[in-house]
């Protein structure tokens, strides 16, 4: 990794293997896929990989042998492979908070030696899962009830960022694996009527509270809470002892659970080694884990654990996170693309984007390098994107006919979830033909003569040509499975990984998050009292006092 004189690593921008990419883009120029294709029948098995179960094929990606080679001296340069070991190894890679970064640790084997500070930290990971398999078989099977004999109905996962949108996103997707005679609903925003929603109708004694917090000092999930334990008791008519056989917590901070109000006891534990985003594989996963049974929870883990090992140990050339990394810089620096769409045809990943949106974008949406000079290249995507087919009738004609540059990823399996035979399943094919369909039509357009040849009217065919080279990855899988989610999560979590270290930014950080949770504390009684009000700007006062006018009315 070259220095600069002063310290610290040189720009990336500033480097030979940048210059040296620059340069070959120019030369690329406005090649087309077509031509690269035609240029090489063996293009698309040439560049297809595969990990796990997932066939990955970047064929239809603008790039050559030289583009990948100099990609791969990019990240040879860059270091990526030395921070990747440091993770692994548990060295303190998140500096701004100095924390070990070790959400690969919450998935290795029992037996496996991880260490932080000189301890190995996999006998409490395992001990944790542990406890949390006990507890979920409790519920599951009856033998833990609330505080009138009733057994659990119902879950309520309350927490926000990472303490939700990972399980949430999961319950959605093993929906077929989960025990169809308990349901889990997700509270996270502190607009009330989430909450308010996700109540109706429950019989407070069948209902389980999971109360996710890393910190257990987050406003939202707190002030739920709260709110919760409120109706509970008034629903049962019951004194602060029913707490303890209806809500349980999810946290790194003892003191703060047991302050709130829940015995520690009914605590499991993680560690501030593991990313609120990374999270959803530690206690996190607890209603998932209640859900889907012990047994899928660690299937799950599996396909982690399968995905970790091929990023830490696979040569470059078939390293998948590594080669999704790299392309994703390669657009963002190259072709000023802002936004990276993940389109799922399945539609069990209805959350997945949303999740990935956290991932990636509290992850890498930074603008200061590690020594905390500003970066003067682009960092994270806009990450977006819904289910297929929906999304062909929404904006797909953007991605076909608009002018921006929006690499995608196809995300599609062979066999739908055995729960859809007999009946649905021949749907299933209808679905992927339009998989199959999109990226084609994405890469390979529609030509002027083409068009023109239809017998389409002159004036009519700009209108009706595909420009194509629009690039995309496709992704497949035999089955949704808890092993195929656990890989495609781990998939994303490296690629991510990859391109913090190429940009040398710090992806576990998030310090800009805060400066709106200390604005809002200073608002909140303003809007309470209305003093206090001249300290604000002249648009947020006018705006706080037509609120109140308008609230008081
Ligand atoms: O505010 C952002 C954030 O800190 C996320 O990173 C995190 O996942 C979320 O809030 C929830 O935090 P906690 O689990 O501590 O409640």
């Amino acid at each position: 990794m070259s220095e600069t004189p002063a310290g610290g690593r040189t720009p990336l921008d500033r480097t030979p293997q940048w210059a040296a990419l620059g340069k070959h883009r120019a030369e690329l120029g406005e090649q087309h896929l077509r031509e690269l294709f035609a240029a090489d029948p063996e293009r698309g098995s040439r560049y297809t990989l595969q990990v796990g179960d997932l066939l990955v094929d970047y064929s239809k990606h603008l790039v050559t042998d030289r583009t990948l080679d100099l990609l791969r001296e990019l990240a040879e340069a860059t270091g990526v492979a030395g921070l990747r070991e440091a993770m692994f190894r548990g060295e303190k890679i998140n500096i701004t908070e100095d924390r070990a970064v070790l959400h690969t640790a919450l998935r290795a084997p029992r037996g496996a030696v991880v260490e932080v500070d000189g301890e190995n930290v996999v006998p409490a990971v395992h001990a944790v899962l542990d406890r949390m398999a006990a507890f979920a078989d409790r519920v599951r099977g009856g033998a833990w009830t609330g505080h009138t004999g009733k057994r659990i109905r119902t879950i309520v996962n309350i927490g926000i960022g990472g303490s939700d949108l990972g399980p949430a996103m999961a319950y959605e997707v093993l929906r077929p694996y989960t025990d169809r005679d308990l349901t889990v609903r997700f509270v996270s925003n502190v607009d009330g009527a989430d909450l308010h929603e996700a109540l109706h109708g429950l019989d407070a004694a069948e209902t389980l509270f999971i109360v996710a917090s890393k910190t257990f000092t987050t406003i939202e999930t707190v002030t739920n809470a709260v709110s919760a334990k409120g109706w509970l008791l008034s629903q049962l008519g019951a004194g602060e002892d029913a707490v303890a056989k209806h809500f349980v917590a999810l946290s790194t901070n003892a003191r703060g659970v047991a302050d709130f109000g829940i015995d520690v006891a009914n605590m499991f534990e993680f560690w501030d080694w593991v990313g609120g985003r990374y999270s959803f594989d530690s206690a996190i996963g607890l209603s998932l884990m209640i859900a889907i049974g012990p047994e899928n929870f660690r299937a799950m883990l599996d396909g982690f654990h399968l995905v970790d090992e091929h990023f830490r140990t696979a040569p470059a050339e078939e390293n998948v996170p590594l080669l999704l990394g790299l392309l994703g810089v390669w657009y963002g620096a190259f072709f000023d693309a802002q936004s990276h769409a993940v389109l799922p045809y399945s539609h069990y990943l209805s959350k997945f984007t949303a999740y990935l949106q956290q991932l990636d974008m509290e992850s890498n949406g930074k603008s200061v390098d590690r020594e905390g000079r500003p970066v003067t290249y682009q960092t994270g995507p806009v990450v977006w994107g819904t289910p297929g087919t929906n999304g062909q009738h929404a904006y797909y004609q953007l991605l076909h006919q608009g002018t921006k540059v929006i690499p995608a990823d196809f995300i599609g399996f062979a066999r739908p979830v055995a729960e859809l035979a007999p009946r649905l399943a021949e749907q299933h094919d209808l679905l992927m033909a339009n998989f199959f369909a999109q990226t084609q039509a994405l890469a390979f357009g529609k030509t002027a003569e083409e068009v023109a040849a239809e017998g389409v009217p002159a004036e009519l065919v700009p209108h009706k040509t595909f420009r194509g080279n629009h690039p995309t990855t496709t992704i497949l899988a035999g089955e949704l499975t808890p092993s195929v989610l656990g890989q495609l999560v781990a998939l994303y979590e490296h690629k991510v990984f990859v391109q913090g270290a190429i940009w040398n930014i710090d992806s576990f950080d998030q310090w800009g998050v805060e400066l709106g949770k200390v604005l809002a504390r200073r608002i909140e009684p303003v809007l309470l009292t209305g003093e206090g009000a001249e300290a604000l700007d002249g648009s947020t006062a006018a705006l706080v006092a037509a609120y109140r006018t308008l609230r008081d009315r």
